[in-house]
């Protein structure tokens, strides 16, 4: 992973799979944070459990690296179920999907990722699917094709995506429990940190936790990314262990300032402070002016901005508040 991508958690590489695959919780109860999500799903699971039935459909939205695939995993656990896992973008055809679908065996927890992507003539298939558990495929072609209808096993869909607000209404209407994810508070990263810590092994006091824990930017995911390239410091430039004066120099090292922010949220600020005054600005006229995709903007940058108190969305289009002046260096007129 270059060194400009450790604070985009929408960017991953295979080595970091691996990692994550070791980091990741199993249980609902090494799940940290999120905890409205965490109860109502306890709920939920223990219901279904109680009527032998499988757990209603998913869908968990939020912005990358906060957990949703690891939450996924920890359902089919905690329903004692296989998990099966695809993405929107690996599904081509219809035929894919109905390939994967008739495979499936009786509550088994089938995850999309990306499901936003899935493409429309799969998504038609899905509908009955989710429904009814049933089928519909065309045998033959022309004047003797006919469709027959084909019983599936009860299954359970779990839908991740960034974008909540790209998912058609129809197949967002057939979940029947919609979560979700936030932002993690300084405290519950803290917590993640020192919990990976000790899984990889690593000596970590409570504030160098804290410290590289404030410079996450609210996500796991780069909780833990920082956390191994702050202990390769440790081992350089110490013993090894992990305490406040080398955390604090590894960080700055990577150039990670005070609030984990990096050039582009350093850029986007300074561009809504100076350029357009503290005016109201599109997040369009943001991306071209920046010369970001708005996508990342909206997925990764803003979530985080919007957060610490940063940067505030209005109806007329996004504004910078005091907090961003001042750590600017600015002076709000
Ligand atoms: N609630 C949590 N508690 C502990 N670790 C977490 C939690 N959520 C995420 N993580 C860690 O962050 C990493 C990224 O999470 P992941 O589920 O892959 O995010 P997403 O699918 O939303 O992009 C995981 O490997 C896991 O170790
Ligand atoms: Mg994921």
């Amino acid at each position: 992973m270059e060194d400009d991508r450790l604070l985009r958690p929408d960017l991953e590489d295979l080595s970091e799979e691996r990692l994550e695959t070791s980091l990741r919780p199993r249980f609902l109860n090494e799940y940290i944070g999120q905890s409205k999500v965490k109860n109502n799903m306890k709920i939920y699971i223990e219901a279904a459990k109680k009527r032998k039935e499988p757990l209603d459909h998913v869908l968990l939205y939020g912005p990358p690296g906060l957990g949703k695939t690891t939450l996924a995993n920890i359902i089919s656990n905690e329903m004692n179920s296989n998990i099966k896992v695809t993405s929107g973008p690996a599904i081509e055809k219809a035929g894919d999907l109905a390939a994967l679908l008739t495979n499936l065996q009786e509550f088994d927890v089938l995850f999309i990722d990306e499901i936003h992507r899935l493409n429309k003539n799969v998504e038609e298939i899905l509908y009955p699917a989710l429904e009814d558990f049933t089928l519909d495929i065309i045998i033959g072609k022309g004047p003797t094709a006919k469709s027959i209808r084909i019983d599936l096993p009860k299954f359970t869909l779990i839908g991740a995506t960034t974008k909540a607000g790209s998912l058609s209404t129809p197949l967002r209407d057939r979940f029947g429990i919609v979560d979700r994810l936030e932002l993690y508070n300084i405290a519950e990263l803290a917590f993640i940190i020192k919990r990976s810590a000790k899984i990889l092994n690593i000596e970590i006091d409570d504030e160098s936790a804290n410290e590289i824990a404030r410079r996450s930017r609210g996500t796991p995911r780069i909780a833990n990314r920082l956390l191994k390239r702050v202990r390769d410091y440790a081992a350089v430039l110490s013993d090894g262990n992990i305490n406040l004066k080398v955390a604090k120099t590894a960080l700055n090292r990577l150039e990670i300032d005070e609030m984990g922010l990096d050039e582009i949220d350093r850029k986007l600020l300074d561009v809504m402070i100076t350029k357009y005054a503290g005016r109201p600005v599109g997040i369009d006229a943001l991306a071209t002016t920046i010369g970001e995709e708005v996508d990342t903007l909206e997925d990764v940058y803003e979530p985080y901005l919007i957060q610490i108190g940063f940067i505030s969305r209005t109806v007329r289009g996004r504004i910078p508040l005091p907090p961003a002046y001042e750590h600017l260096g600015y002076e709000k007129l």
